[in-house]
C-alpha cells in the first residue's frame, strides 16, 4: 500500500486467475461446488438446484438448508442474538497462520466461507460422541433454560477459548464475564451461565493445547474414542485440542485457497473474492462488460446485509473485499497508524493493543479503543471492517466522531484510474449516509490515517445508549483538546469536537471549538461560557430523527461536561501541580466535576458474582456462588428426586444444538414455505388487492386469502370471535394478515410477498393509549371490570387535596393524586413463532408441529376455520424457545392461515416468522395507563382509600386482554392490606394487533401503579419509602384481600423481614448517603419492593389437568401430559415427580412431546401453574398404577431390577400399565370483576420480595444494579435449581420491563419526528429492542428460597414460580427513582417528581435536574419542575 500521498498506483499487467469451485469444510467435512456458468460436465448441481439461494445467501442458509445442521439457530437475523454463531477458520496469507474468530452466520455471506472451515456446534461435541467441556459446564450448571440460544452461547464459549488457545492466553473470569456481549438470553437472566463458564475458564487454565489429534482420554495417540476412563483435566485437555482445521489436506487446500482469486455465479448473480487491489480492479473491469449492471463491495456485510434483507433486492455483481491483501494492512508508521479499510475492529484493537509506541502518541487510538468496548458484539467486530463503518455514514456512528475529533485523513482510490487522493474525515461527511467518494461505482476508501497525539493533547471518546452493551448510539461524541501552558496557566492550542445522533450526518460542534479557542484559557468562566455556546450550536428541532430532543441536547453538553472533566484529571493527574489548586478549586462546583474520582461503576464495570441459598428441602440442597448441588439420580438409590437439583431433562439436548424446535422438524418431500402479505396500513378499507405480480414470482405456488377458508374466518375469544385469520374487506392494524403467499422456499415466498400491490382507503386509526382515553375508545362488549370495597367517598371527603407539587400543609389525612404510565413489553422469545402444518390422508387429517404454549387451543382454533371436527386435527409441540406468554395464543391465526393454505393445496407448508415480522404482527405485554387518587394517614403513611382507574391497551381485538385486565386489578393491592378501594379496569381499542399475554399477565402492571402510589406518598412524606411499604403490609389481623381472598401476612413478612435484614438494607441505606454526598454525577439509590402473586387461572374452567403414564415391559416410563416445556423445567419437575411417586430412577422416566391425541383438551401452558396441576395429575396417574402394581412390586422386591420384574408380572397377568391422572384445582371460585364478586380467584399465593441498589450516571441517565437481593417463598421447590433459574431470569426480565425495554410504534400524532408508516412498530429487532444484556446482570446477585411448605395441599408441597418473581425486577426502577431524587435534592428540587415507566435513559438523565437540563429545557420554554419526556404507550 505504501505510505500514501495523492497520485496514482501502479500495479502490474498480469493476468488474472479466477476460481470457480466453492470449497468449504464444515466440522472437518469437505464441501465443494461448481459455481461458474461454465460447469465441468458431470458436476454436481448443488448450490444452483436450491431455491431461493443467491449470492446473498448467509451461511446460515447453507448450514441449516443445504447441509441440515440446524444445531446453528435463527434468532434474529441481524447480527443482535448470537443463536446462530460459528465458528470460522480462515488461513491469513500475511500471518501465514490460520485465525478462528467467532461470527454471525445469519449476516455472513455464504460465498464469503469459502476457503475457510466452519465448525459449528454440532462439532463442537454431541450426545452420541461426548460433550465438549463448555457444554457440559453450561448444562450441569443449569445455564439452558428453553436452550434456543444454547449452541450460540456454547459456540461463543468455544471460539474464545480457541482466540485464547491461539495466543498462548489463559482464559480468566474476566474474559467470560465481558465475551458474550454478541449473545441473548431471555430466560436465565445470564448468572448461570456466567457462572457455570467461569468456574469452567478456571477449570482450564492450566491445559496447553495439544498438537496431536488424539481423543484426551488417555495418554495415547489415537483416533477414535477408546473407551478410556477420562479423567476432569484429560477431558478438558481433549476440548482445546479440537482442531478445525485437523486433518492435513483440509490445512494445505485452505493455505492454497488463499492465495486464488474466487469468482461464482449463482442463479445468474456473481461474487468476486479478489486477493489483492489488481484483481480487485481487474474484476471491476469484468462487471464493466455489462454497462448497466451495478455493483457493489462487502467486506463484513454486517450493514449490508441487513439492507439487503430489508430491501428484498439481489445485487447482480458483488465484489468481496475481505481478503484484499493492501486493504488488509496496518501498521504504526512517522505520521499515525495506517489501517487498511478492510481491516476489522478485532484485529485493530489488538494491533492497538500491542502498539509499542509511547503512551502519549496513542490518545486517538486509546479512544478507538474505549470506543470499541461498547461497539457492536464480539462477532460482528469480528468480521466488520473499519471502511463499512466510515462509509455507510451512519449519523449515529460510533467511530465517525473519533475520526474527526483525532483530526484522520481517509486515502481514497479509484479503481478504474487507481488515482489516490486524501480527504480530511472532518470534510468527507457530507449528508445523511453520504459521502465524499466522488466517482459511483469506482472510487473506494483505501485506508485511514490516524494521527499521534502529541504531549498535552487528550481525547475523550463517549457514546450513550438504551443498553450499555451492543447497542446504537443516540449520542455517541469525541472530543479533543491539544493544551499547552505558559505562566499564567493552561490554554487551549487545538479542540476539536464531534457527535454523532444529533444531525444528519457526524457533526462538528465549529462555533464551540472556535470560541475555546479564541478565549483560550481552561478556566471555569470560560468553560461555562463555553457550554453555553455549545447547546446553542447544536440545538435541536422537535422533529430531531428519533425524538428526544432535550435529552440529546443536554447529553451533548453532558459529554462536553464530562469530557473537561476528564480533561482536568488527565492534566493534574499527571503534572506537576502547576496551578492545580486554583483552577481545580474554580471549577469545584462545577457541574460535572467529580474530582477526584474513582472509575464509575457503568465505565469499568468489575465482575459480578451471584449467591443462592435453597431451603433444606427433603433431600437437603444448600449452595453458594452459583454452586446449586446438582443431585443426579442413579438407580434405586435416588428415590426422593423431587427436591433435588436434577439438570434440566434438555439440557444436553439443548448444549450440543440436538434439541430440536419447530424451524428444525425434517420437512417431508414437497413441503412448500410460507410468508405473509401484511397491512402495512392500521385502519383503511381494502379498494383492490392485485397478486398478479405475486403469482408471477419464482417458485410460487399461489396466494390463499379469506375466500379460501373452509370454515370460520372468525377467530378470537369465544363468544365474540372478534378476530380474523384474513382481512376481509378492510384492515384494522398494521401486520394484519391479508394473504399467504405459499413458494417453494421461505426466501422465494417472502420476496413474492413484497410485491402484492393493495389498494387502500385510509380510515381514522387510533394508535395509542391515551388517544383511545381521550376519544373514549373503549372495547364495547368487554365490561368494566371493577374491585370495590369500604367507602372510598367519604375517606376523600375527609381530606384535604395536595398540590402534586408544593406543600399544601399537613393535615392528619391527606390525598394525592397522579397518573402512572407503564409501557409495554415484547416477548422476545429467542424462538419466534413457527408451525408446519401437513395434511395426512390427502388432507382428512391435518397434524401440526407449532411453537405454541396452547396445543389444544390450536387445535380447536385450527378446527373451526378448516370447519374439520377436532379428532382430526393433531398439534404437537416438543419444546418451545421460550414463550412467556405470547405463544398461548397468538400462533392462532398464524398456524390457522398456514392450515387453510394446507387445505387448500393439500402440501405440508412450513413459516417460521423472521425476528421483525414476529414484533409487528404478534402483540405485546399491554401498556397501561392509570389515574389514582390516594388518601392517606401523614402521621404513619397508612394507606387509607385508594381509588385507581386503569385503562389497558388491548389493541384491535380481546385476545386475553380481560383475564390481563382482570389480574391485573386482582394485584392492585399488592402486598398491602386497603381498606377502602375502587379499582376500575377499561379497555381501550387501538388500531394495533392485539396484545396478549406476558409473564405476570397483567399483575406486575397492578403492582407498579400501586408502588408508584407509595413512593408518591414516601416523597411526599419525605420518609423512606420501604417505611410506607412496611407500615402498609398485611398483618394477621389485616389479611383479606379487597376481592375477599385471605392473604397468609405471616409469609408476606417474613420475605419483607428477611430481605431488609439479609441485604443490610439499614446500614446500606446511610453508605447510600454517604456515596451521594461526595459524588455529584454519580448517585446511588435503593429499594425494597415486595411481591404477592396469586396461582391459578382466574378463568376457573382452565384449572384442570390430565395425564398419561405408560408403563412399558423394559420398566421405562413415558409420561404424556398436556403441559408445554418452553425452558421452565416443566418436563424435568413432571419427571422428578413420577420418579418420586412410581419410587424408581428419574432416568427410567422420560416425556417426548406435548400432543392433542395423547392429552386431549389441555389448558394453555400459563398462569404458572402447570407444575402444581400435572404434577397432581401425574400423581393421580401413579397412584392408579401403585395400586395396581403393589402386589407385583412385593413379589419382586428381591430381584436385581426389582421394577422391571414388577412390571413383567403385572404384565403377565394382564394387568393395565397405563393410566390417566386428572386433577382440578380445589377452592376456586369464578370471580366475575364485572359485577364486583368477591371470592377465591386464585388457589394460593406466591410471595417474594426483593432490595435493590443502583448507581446512575446523572449526566448520561446510565444505570447498573450493584446489588440485588431476592427472598421468595416457593413452598417446598420441586428442583431448587430450575426454580432459582427461575427467578433469576424473571428478575432480569423484569428489570428489563421498567428500564431498559422500550416499544415504539411510529403515529404523526404522537411523534414529531415520524415521518411515514402510521402504526408502524418501529422497534422490530434486537437493533432497536434492547432486553438485557449480559453485562446488566446484577454486580451481586443474591437469591433466597425461604424454608417453608406450600400452605396449601399442593404436589410436594412446592409452590408455582413461574411469573412471581418478575415484578422484583421493579426493585431497580425505584432504586433508580431513588437516586434520581438524590441528584434532584443536590440540585435544590425535593419535591416529589413522577418517572414514567421504563427508566430509560433518557427519563432518567432528564429526572436529575441541574444546570444542564435547566439550560435545555428553558431554551425550548419547557419548566423543568414539572417536565416528563414524552411516553407513548
Ligand atoms: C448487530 C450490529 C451491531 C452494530 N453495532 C454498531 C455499533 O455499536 N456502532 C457502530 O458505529 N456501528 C455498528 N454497527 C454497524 C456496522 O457493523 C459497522 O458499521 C461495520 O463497521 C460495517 O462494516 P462491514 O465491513 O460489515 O460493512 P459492509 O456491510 O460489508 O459494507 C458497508 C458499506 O460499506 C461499503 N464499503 C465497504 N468497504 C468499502 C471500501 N473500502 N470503500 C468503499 N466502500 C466500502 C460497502 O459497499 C457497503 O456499502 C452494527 C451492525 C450490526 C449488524
Ligand atoms: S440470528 Fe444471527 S445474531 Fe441473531
Ligand atoms: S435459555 Fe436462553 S433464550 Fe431461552
Amino acid at each position: 500500500m505504501g505510505s500514501g500521498g495523492e497520485g496514482t498506483l501502479a500495479l502490474s499487467a498480469a493476468e488474472i486467475i479466477w476460481v470457480s469451485e466453492f470449497v468449504v469444510y464444515v466440522n472437518g467435512r469437505r464441501y465443494a461446488w461448481w459455481l461458474s456458468n461454465e460447469r465441468p460436465p458431470n458436476s454436481p448441481p448443488g448450490l444452483q438446484n436450491v431455491p431461493g439461494l443467491s449470492v446473498h445467501s448467509t451461511l446460515l442458509d447453507l448450514l441449516r438448508r443445504v447441509l441440515g445442521l440446524t444445531g446453528t439457530k435463527l434468532g434474529c437475523g441481524e447480527g443482535g442474538c448470537g443463536a446462530c454463531t460459528v465458528l470460522i477458520t480462515k488461513y491469513k496469507a500475511p500471518a501465514q497462520t490460520f485465525e478462528s474468530h467467532a461470527v454471525n452466520a445469519c449476516l455472513y455471506p455464504m460465498l464469503a466461507a469459502h476457503g475457510c472451515a466452519v465448525t459449528t456446534v454440532e462439532g463442537v461435541g454431541s450426545t452420541r460422541h461426548g460433550l465438549h467441556p463448555a457444554q457440559r459446564a453450561l448444562a450441569e450448571g443449569f445455564g439452558s433454560q428453553c436452550g434456543f440460544c444454547t449452541p450460540g452461547i456454547v459456540m461463543s464459549m468455544y471460539a474464545m477459548q480457541q482466540e485464547a488457545s491461539a495466543r498462548g492466553k489463559k482464559l480468566s473470569d474476566h474474559d467470560v464475564e465481558h465475551g458474550f456481549d454478541g449473545n441473548l438470553c431471555r430466560c436465565t437472566g445470564y448468572r448461570p451461565i456466567l457462572d457455570a463458564f467461569k468456574r469452567y475458564a478456571s477449570d482450564i487454565e492450566d491445559v496447553q493445547c495439544a498438537e496431536t489429534t488424539a481423543c484426551g482420554s488417555c495418554s495415547n495417540s489415537c483416533d477414535s474414542p477408546c473407551g478410556h476412563a477420562v479423567s476432569r483435566e484429560s477431558r478438558l485437555r481433549a476440548a482445546v485440542r479440537i482442531d478445525p482445521v485437523a486433518s492435513e489436506s483440509c490445512r494445505s487446500e485452505l493455505t492454497a485457497k488463499s492465495y486464488e482469486n474466487a469468482h461464482f455465479v449463482l442463479h445468474g448473480s456473481e461474487w468476486y473474492r479478489p486477493i489483492d487491489l489488481l484483481s480487485m480492479s481487474r474484476s471491476l473491469g469484468a462487471t464493466d462488460r455489462d454497462q448497466s449492471a451495478s455493483w457493489t463491495m462487502l467486506v463484513g456485510n454486517s450493514e449490508l446485509g441487513i439492507e439487503f434483507k430489508a430491501r428484498h433486492h439481489v445485487q447482480s455483481r458483488i465484489i468481496c473485499a475481505a481478503d484484499v491483501s493492501e486493504l488488509l494492512q496496518i501498521s504504526a508508521e512517522t505520521d499515525g497508524l495506517r489501517i487498511g479499510a478492510s481491516v476489522t475492529w478485532t484485529a485493530l484493537s489488538e494491533f492497538i493493543g500491542e502498539c509499542k509506541e509511547v503512551e502519549s502518541k496513542m490518545g486517538n487510538a486509546r479512544a478507538i479503543q474505549e470506543q470499541l468496548q461498547w461497539f457492536a458484539g464480539r462477532q460482528i467486530r469480528n468480521v466488520s471492517a473499519i471502511a463499512g463503518n466510515i462509509v455507510t455514514a451512519s449519523p449515529i456512528s460510533d467511530m465517525n466522531p473519533v475520526w474527526i475529533a483525532a483530526g484522520a485523513r481517509f486515502e481514497l482510490l479509484s479503481l478504474r484510474s487507481m488515482r489516490r487522493r486524501i480527504v480530511l474525515a472532518r470534510d468527507f461527511f457530507l449528508g445523511y449516509r453520504k459521502v465524499d467518494l466522488s466517482e459511483p461505482d469506482d472510487e473506494i476508501l483505501l485506508s485511514v490515517v490516524l494521527p499521534w497525539t502529541m504531549d498535552h493533547e487528550f481525547v475523550f471518546p463517549f457514546k450513550v445508549s438504551r443498553r450499555k452493551e451492543d447497542d446504537i448510539a443516540i449520542v455517541s461524541s469525541c472530543i479533543r483538546f491539544a493544551l499547552q501552558r505558559d505562566n499564567s496557566g493552561w490554554f487551549f492550542r487545538d479542540v476539536s469536537i464531534a457527535f454523532g445522533g444529533l444531525a444528519a450526518r457526524t457533526l462538528s460542534a465549529a462555533e464551540t471549538e472556535h470560541f475555546l479557542l479564541s478565549q483560550g484559557s481552561l478556566s471555569r468562566s470560560v468553560v461555562e461560557a463555553a457550554v453555553k455556546v455549545l447547546r446553542d450550536e447544536i440545538e435541536l428541532v422537535e422533529s430531531v430523527p428519533g425524538g428526544m430532543r432535550e435529552y440529546r441536547e443536554s447529553l451533548a453538553v453532558g459529554l462536553f461536561c464530562k469530557s473537561i472533566a476528564g480533561l482536568l484529571r488527565a492534566v493534574f493527574s499527571k503534572n506537576d501541580g502547576f496551578a492545580a489548586d486554583g483552577i481545580l478549586k474554580s471549577f469545584q462546583s462545577f457541574v460535572a466535576l467529580d474530582y477526584p474520582d474513582d472509575k464509575s461503576l457503568l465505565c469499568s464495570r468489575p465482575l459480578s458474582e451471584a449467591v443462592q441459598i435453597c431451603q433444606a428441602a427433603p433431600a437437603q440442597t444448600t449452595g453458594t456462588h452459583g454452586n446449586v448441588e446438582s443431585a443426579t439420580c442413579s438407580g434405586v438409590k435416588a428415590k426422593a428426586v423431587v427436591g433435588n437439583s436434577i439438570r434440566h431433562a434438555s439440557a444436553e439436548l439443548q448444549t450440543t444444538g440436538e434439541a430440536e424446535y419447530v424451524d428444525d422438524v425434517p420437512l417431508i418431500v414437497g413441503t412448500q414455505h410460507g410468508a405473509f402479505i401484511l397491512s402495512d396500513r392500521p385502519h383503511a378499507r381494502i379498494l383492490n388487492a392485485d397478486f398478479s405480480q405475486v403469482l408471477a414470482c419464482d417458485g410460487v405456488l399461489d396466494v390463499v386469502t379469506a375466500k379460501d377458508v373452509p370454515g370460520f374466518n372468525s377467530i378470537g375469544q369465544p363468544p365474540f370471535f372478534d378476530e380474523l385469520v384474513f382481512a376481509i374487506d378492510k384492515v384494522t392494524h398494521v401486520g394484519q394478515i391479508v394473504g399467504l403467499v405459499v413458494a417453494q422456499s421461505k426466501a422465494q415466498a417472502v420476496h413474492a410477498a413484497k410485491k402484492a400491490v393493495i389498494s387502500y382507503e385510509d380510515l381514522p386509526a387510533i394508535i395509542h393509549l391515551e388517544e383511545a382515553v381521550r376519544q373514549g375508545s373503549f372495547c364495547s362488549y368487554a365490561p368494566e371490570q371493577r374491585i370495590e370495597q369500604g367507602d372510598v367517598d367519604s375517606v376523600f371527603a375527609k381530606t384535604e387535596l395536595a398540590a402534586d407539587h408544593g406543600d399544601c400543609g399537613r393535615g392528619p389525612i391527606v390525598a394525592l393524586s397522579g397518573e402512572v404510565r407503564i409501557g409495554g413489553q415484547e416477548h422476545f422469545y429467542l424462538e419466534t413463532n413457527g408451525s408446519y402444518v401437513y395434511p395426512i390422508d390427502g388432507g382428512r387429517e391435518v397434524h401440526m408441529v407449532v411453537s405454541t404454549q396452547a396445543p389444544g387451543k390450536t387445535q380447536a382454533v385450527v378446527a373451526r376455520v378448516l370447519g374439520m371436527p377436532s379428532h382430526r386435527v393433531v398439534c404437537k409441540t416438543k419444546r418451545i424457545g421460550g414463550g412467556f406468554g405470547g405463544k398461548e395464543t397468538r400462533n392462532f391465526f398464524m398456524t390457522s392461515a398456514l392450515a387453510v393454505a394446507v387445505d387448500k393445496l393439500k402440501v405440508p407448508i412450513h413459516l417460521f416468522l423472521d425476528r421483525d415480522v414476529d414484533m409487528q404482527i404478534s402483540g405485546q405485554r399491554h401498556a397501561m395507563f392509570a389515574k389514582y387518587k390516594v388518601a392517606f394517614d401523614t402521621h404513619s403513611g397508612r394507606i387509607l382509600a385508594l381509588h385507581v382507574e386503569l385503562f389497558s391497551n388491548m389493541g384491535i381485538s380481546l385476545d386475553l386482554s380481560l383475564p390481563v385486565l382482570g389480574r391485573a386489578l386482582f394485584h392492585l393491592d399488592n402486598t398491602y392490606h386497603l381498606e377502602n378501594v375502587r379499582f376500575i379496569g377499561k379497555l381501550c381499542v387501538t388500531n394495533t394487533p392485539s396484545n396478549t399475554a406476558f409473564r405476570g399477565f397483567g399483575g406486575p402492571q397492578g403492582m407498579m401503579v400501586t408502588e408508584q402510589v407509595i413512593d408518591h406518598i414516601a416523597l411526599y412524606l419525605r420518609k423512606p419509602a420501604h417505611e410506607v411499604r412496611s407500615v402498609n403490609l398485611y398483618s394477621e389481623q389485616l389479611c383479606k384481600a379487597p376481592f375477599g381472598m385471605s392473604v397468609a401476612a405471616d409469609r408476606i413478612r417474613a420475605c419483607w423481614d428477611r430481605v431488609l435484614e439479609s441485604s443490610e438494607m439499614p446500614d446500606r441505606l446511610s453508605k447510600i448517603e454517604a456515596f451521594n454526598a461526595s459524588h455529584r454525577t454519580r448517585k446511588r439509590g435503593i429499594a425494597a419492593i415486595p411481591t404477592k402473586f396469586g396461582i391459578s387461572f382466574t378463568f376457573r374452567t382452565f384449572n384442570q389437568a390430565a395425564a398419561l403414564v405408560n408403563i412399558y415391559l423394559d420398566g421405562s416410563v413415558l409420561v404424556s401430559h398436556g403441559g408445554v416445556e418452553m425452558g421452565q423445567g416443566l418436563h424435568t419437575k413432571m419427571i422428578q415427580v413420577a420418579a418420586t411417586e412410581l419410587r424408581i430412577s428419574a432416568e427410567k422416566v422420560f416425556i417426548s412431546e406435548t400432543a392433542t391425541d395423547k392429552v386431549p383438551n389441555a389448558s394453555p401452558t400459563a398462569a404458572s401453574a402447570s407444575s402444581d396441576m400435572y404434577g397432581m395429575a401425574i400423581v393421580d396417574a401413579c397412584a392408579q398404577l401403585n395400586a395396581r402394581l403393589a402386589k407385583y412390586r412385593a413379589e419382586n422386591e428381591e430381584d436385581g431390577d426389582a421394577w422391571k420384574s414388577a412390571v413383567l408380572a403385572a404384565w403377565n397377568e394382564r394387568v393395565n400399565l397405563s393410566a390417566q391422572g386428572f386433577y382440578r384445582t380445589p377452592d376456586l371460585d369464578a370471580v366475575d370483576l364485572s359485577r364486583n364478586e368477591k371470592g377465591n380467584p386464585f388457589y394460593y399465593f406466591t410471595y417474594g420480595a426483593a432490595v435493590s441498589e443502583v448507581e446512575i450516571d446523572t449526566l448520561t441517565g446510565e444505570f447498573c444494579i450493584v446489588r440485588a437481593d431476592v427472598v421468595m417463598d416457593v413452598g417446598q421447590a420441586l428442583n431448587p435449581a430450575i426454580d432459582i433459574g427461575q427467578i433469576e431470569g424473571g428478575f432480569v426480565q423484569g428489570v428489563g420491563w421498567c428500564t431498559m425495554e422500550e416499544l415504539v410504534r411510529g403515529s404523526e400524532n404522537a411523534h414529531a419526528w415520524f415521518k411515514s408508516g402510521n402504526g408502524t412498530m418501529l422497534t422490530q429487532g434486537p437493533s432497536t429492542y434492547k432486553i438485557p444484556g449480559f453485562r446488566d446482570v446484577p454486580l451481586d446477585f443474591r437469591v433466597e428460597l425461604l424454608p417453608l411448605t406450600c400452605e396449601k395441599p399442593t404436589v410436594h408441597s412446592s409452590k408455582a414460580v413461574g411469573e412471581p418473581p418478575f415484578f422484583l425486577g421493579a426493585s431497580a426502577f425505584f432504586a433508580i427513582k431513588n437516586a434520581c431524587y438524590a441528584a434532584r435534592c443536590a440540585n435544590g428540587y425535593d419535591d416529589a417528581f413522577f418517572l414514567d415507566s421504563p427508566a430509560s435513559v433518557e427519563r432518567i438523565r432528564m429526572a436529575c435536574v441541574d444546570d444542564i437540563v435547566e439550560l435545555c429545557l428553558r431554551a425550548h420554554n419547557l419548566d423543568p419542575v414539572r417536565y416528563r419526556p414524552a411516553i407513548v404507550l
